[in-house]
């Protein structure tokens, strides 16, 4: 009998995929039909516990940084931070350990000083561990998301976590939770919601020009066949399909929302004055995602659990509708569609930039035209132009000349970056919040429920436990007053500087070097000058 038992527990266990996190469904999901419908049993807020919605903090002066992450994704922005005064890379983590090593080059060519190095599985405790942290910026794989977070935001670090930032919806809840419970910014990294078109088609729409945005649509349509390969592979996977293969052949619903799902949200204002409610997907059957396992085991392959194209449609206590679709298999250009249909005119990105507004709208919203301009058709080139640079959004205005030259996705990604560190400095609440980061990573699960259940509505959780309509004026990036933003700039630069100084002072980077092949004496001697170096920079 305990032989069978011993049997069929190795059997449970073989069928289990490498992790018990990898898959979309979360193992503590509970759910009930009402009217044909999908109602989740969401987590009451404990007792005691207050939302993080417009959370500040004091404000940070030098944001210190650990980076855990550091493949395609992670490496980049280690180089970017190097760009923004006012931060310090104190730490870099990666499982693989040559990957955190090769990272401190970015900080090597900038004269400031090293970082301390973790590798392994864990590597990434020891980092939120340390006292001299303030954020843990998360660009590790999906299925290390949210244990890293997790264990940082226990530490009592703040997070800011690559995108989707959390898989399942027990997933967003721990982090809701702990976020709530700490006090502390759980940020979901969304790059897409600081790109030019984005910002600009955001600030037009919160100042009216496409009068009432009804509705709007977004997307993530990128064949990855040049990337399978190169993502990181876990050694503990047993097809060795890469993370981001396996994850797809496991999970159902859209896994990879958020670059659609994050600007058309805040032109939306969701939870900012509107709600999610309602939520219905469909997928086509998956071809190339079993083709893809096929070519790479040699065995046919049964089950691939993401569809080629899956599209998720939402509906809004406001009467509006966001239709959000995924496809990274089929071979096509790459498109976030990115509409914007107002009751006043329509906006959209793909696959060519364009607005459209009735001369009449287009004259009460400040823009005067010689052209032909109708409706039926996009503004023409001036008008278009004109348009533009009325409504450019003042984060590109500051932030944008210095985006070009440093780069990431054409500069998105330093805007964010920038945005992120600016509002830390100046003790402002951040651009996304940990609701935000739940709404736009829980259509994975929530289209899961629905597909698994012949494409039923299900209800939307509320994931700010009743706050959605505590802010009246929709969705706003916090600014500090012009007087104090000049004044944290110049304590930020100084505080660069310091660290640049502090460096050739002590010679931190040939001691750093010594410790390759020194003893311990060296070792000391590296440790005793950093903490003269770090003596200075304040
Ligand atoms: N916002 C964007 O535009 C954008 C673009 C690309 C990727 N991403 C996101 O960035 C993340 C990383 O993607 P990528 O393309 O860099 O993948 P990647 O495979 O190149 O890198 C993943 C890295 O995580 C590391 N890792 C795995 N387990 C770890 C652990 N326990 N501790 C520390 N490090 C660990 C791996 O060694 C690898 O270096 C993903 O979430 C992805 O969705 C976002």
């Amino acid at each position: 009998m305990k032989k069978l038992q011993s049997i069929l527990l190795a059997l449970a266990f073989m069928a289990l995929p490498f992790s018990a996190d990898a898959q979309s469904l979360s193992p503590s999901t509970k759910w009930h039909w009402n009217e044909g419908t999908i109602v989740i049993d969401n987590p009451v807020r404990p007792a005691g516990q207050k939302s993080v919605l417009q959370l500040a903090l004091p404000k940070m002066e030098l944001v210190r940084v650990g980076f855990v992450g550091l493949g395609m994704r992670g490496e980049p922005a280690v180089e970017r931070y190097t760009e923004i005064y006012g931060t310090q890379i104190v730490a870099l983590c990666d499982f693989v350990p040559e990957r955190a090593e090769n990272c401190q080059k970015y900080l090597r060519k900038k004269n400031l000083p090293p970082a301390a190095i973790y590798s392994g599985e864990f590597g990434y405790k020891a980092l939120c561990e340390r006292p001299d942290i303030d954020l843990v910026y998360v660009a590790a794989d999906w299925e290390h998301h949210f244990p890293i977070a997790k264990y940082a935001l226990e530490q009592g670090k703040n997070v800011a976590i690559e995108v989707p930032s959390a898989m399942n919806l027990e997933q967003c809840w721990e982090l809701i939770n702990l976020a709530e419970a700490k006090q502390l910014h759980c940020m979901i990294l969304e790059n897409c919601c600081y790109d030019w078109y984005e910002m600009t088609a955001l600030n037009m729409a919160q100042q009216g020009v496409f009068g009432e945005v009804i509705r709007a649509a977004g997307a993530y349509i990128h064949t990855l066949e040049p990337f399978w390969d190169i993502y990181w592979k876990n050694p503990t996977e047993k097809e060795q399909l890469g993370w981001r293969l396996y994850y797809n052949r496991h999970s159902r619903g859209d896994i990879y929302a958020t670059h659609g799902m994050g600007p058309v949200a805040q032109v939306m204002n969701i939870h900012r004055g509107d709600q999610i409610k309602t939520l219905v997907a469909m997928d086509t059957k998956s071809v190339i995602g079993k083709e893809l396992v096929e070519q790479r085991t040699g065995k046919p392959c049964e089950e691939f659990r993401n569809g080629d194209q899956t599209t998720t449609l939402m509906r809004t206590a406001n009467g509006h509708v966001i239709e959000i679709e995924h496809n990274t298999m089929t071979p096509q250009p790459y498109n976030r569609i990115h509409t914007l249909t107002g009751t006043k005119g329509y906006a959209t990105k793909y696959p060519v930039e364009h607005y459209s507004l009735s001369k009449e709208q287009l004259n009460a919203v400040g823009v005067q035209s010689d052209e032909r301009i109708s409706y039926h058709d996009f503004l023409p080139e001036k008008a278009h132009k004109a348009l533009e640079d009325k409504y450019r959004h003042p984060i590109l205005v500051k932030f944008g000349e210095k985006a070009l030259e440093v780069g990431g996705h054409g500069g998105m990604d330093y805007i964010m970056d920038s945005r992120l560190v600016y509002c830390l400095q100046n003790g402002l609440p951040l651009d996304m919040d940990v609701y935000d980061l739940a709404e736009w990573s829980c259509l994975a699960e929530l289209g899961s429920l629905s597909m698994d259940h012949n494409c039923a509505a299900v209800e939307f959780p509320d994931f700010t436990r009743g706050h959605c309509f505590d802010i009246k004026d929709g969705f706003r990036h916090a600014f500090a007053p012009v007087a104090e933003e000049v004044k944290t700039e110049a304590r930020a630069k100084a505080l660069t500087q310091a660290q640049v100084d502090a460096t050739k002072k002590f010679d931190l980077w040939t001691l750093y070097d010594a410790t390759k092949t020194g003893t311990d004496k060296v070792r000391k001697a590296f440790d005793k000058a950093m903490t003269k170096a770090q003596a200075l920079i304040k």
